[in-house]
């Protein structure tokens, strides 16, 4: 086969590409596509799973604890698991616009993947939640970005109403292609540990991505490529969670504006999930989100963003319940340099600024004189 940059799915052979094909070639008997499918591919997937010894050891009882980092997905979140089979997908159907809301990272997905599909990608965020550095990608993939004077629920309620009266297509979670691409989160995770974990932990908003990991668990034990399934434990941000306390939330509010959502999306599949895996919803304080944030990137040198930190708060606040010797799994969804105002408000740690530019200067700030 002759390499060309204008071939559908920009295709390499075995020669002249080696590494990571992206998920959805390395995973293709898993998913709906075939043949004929263009796959719009930034190489998405294959992220590590990280052990994180320090947050093992504050449960103790020979636990073992992981993090999946999702934040080194090419856009920095897990929402490129779904965005190269949602606009794949599209692109096969012959679309030509597609269109999200989003707190952000979603947004930055849908912006790439269609900017790399050749479609218009059309955003609607609620203006001033959204972190910078998620702003800055939609606007640099080339998005129609649409800031909404209303929250996440509000734009979504908006982006349905336009996808059923305008030609653009709809790469929100209800699209159906998204959580089959994400899916794959757990068939990685089986792949690296050899079985399935005790615990998922695992940040939810619109819980989308909690349903797709149960469907992947579920498809990969069927294959028999693990022998069982996890307890998938769901948590929310407490000023910000539906999903726990039951009722709609009309003003939701937490510093982790990627889950700030009122009326998830998958409510009813969020619900199925936990009854068929046993699992738990609970809810963290900001202050614990924020305090698992620093715990992460000072004690392990991994930086997620605040709504993925609620994971491992989420663990450490149910940690009693955790079984001895149980291998546990925290999603880590997205990268922390999606929002760097975040890291800066919240960091007990300061820069030194404004010195002068002196030897001796330095050497007394860095204790050495
Ligand atoms: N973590 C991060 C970093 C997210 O961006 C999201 C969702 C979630 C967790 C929750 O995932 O919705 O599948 O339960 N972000 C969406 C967005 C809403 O627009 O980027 P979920």
């Amino acid at each position: 086969m002759v390499f060309s940059p204008f071939a559908p799915d920009f295709a390499l052979t075995a020669t002249q590409h080696q590494g990571w094909p992206g998920l959805i070639r390395q995973y293709r008997q898993f998913l709906p596509v075939t043949e004929a499918t263009p796959i719009v591919t930034l190489h998405e997937g294959n992220t590590p799973l990280i052990p994180v010894p320090t947050v093992a050891a504050e449960i103790g009882r020979k636990v073992q604890v992981y993090v999946k980092y999702d934040g080194l997905n090419p856009t920095g979140s897990f929402k490129d698991r779904g965005m190269t089979m949602a606009i794949s997908k599209a692109k096969e159907a012959g679309d030509h616009a597609v269109i999200c809301a989003s707190t952000g990272n979603t947004s930055a997905a849908a912006a790439a993947y269609a900017c790399r599909g050749g479609m218009k990608a059309y955003v609607l965020i609620p203006d001033g939640y959204v972190a910078l550095g998620k702003l800055a990608q939609a606007l640099l993939y080339g998005a129609e970005v649409i800031a909404i004077r209303g929250n996440f629920d509000d734009c979504f309620s908006l982006v349905r109403q336009l996808a059923d009266h305008y030609p653009v297509t709809l790469v929100n979670s209800l699209n159906p292609y998204r959580l089959q691409g994400q899916k794959t989160a757990a068939f990685e995770v089986v792949d690296a540990l050899g079985d399935a974990p005790d615990w998922l932990c695992i940040p939810m908003g619109n819980a989308g991505n909690i349903s797709a990991y149960w469907m992947g668990f579920c498809e990969y034990q069927e294959q028999g490529k693990s022998q069982r399934l996890p307890k998938m434990m769901g948590f929310q941000a407490a000023g910000s969670a539906p999903l726990v306390t039951g009722e709609l939330c009309r003003d939701p509010q937490t510093v982790a504006t990627a889950i700030r959502i009122g009326n998830p999306a998958n409510w009813e599949k969020a619900i199925a999930v936990r009854e068929a895996s046993q699992g738990q919803f609970n809810a963290v304080s900001d202050g614990e989100i924020l305090a698992a944030y620093r715990h992460l990137a000072g004690k392990e040198g991994i930086f997620c963003e605040p709504a993925s930190a609620a994971s491992v708060a989420g663990l450490l606040k149910c940690k009693d319940q955790v079984p001895d010797g149980a291998t546990v799994v925290c999603v880590l969804t997205g990268n922390g340099l999606k929002d760097p105002d975040s890291a800066i408000a919240n960091s007990d740690n300061q820069a030194h600024t404004g010195v002068a530019n002196h030897l001796e200067t330095v050497a007394h700030l860095m204790g050495m004189a």
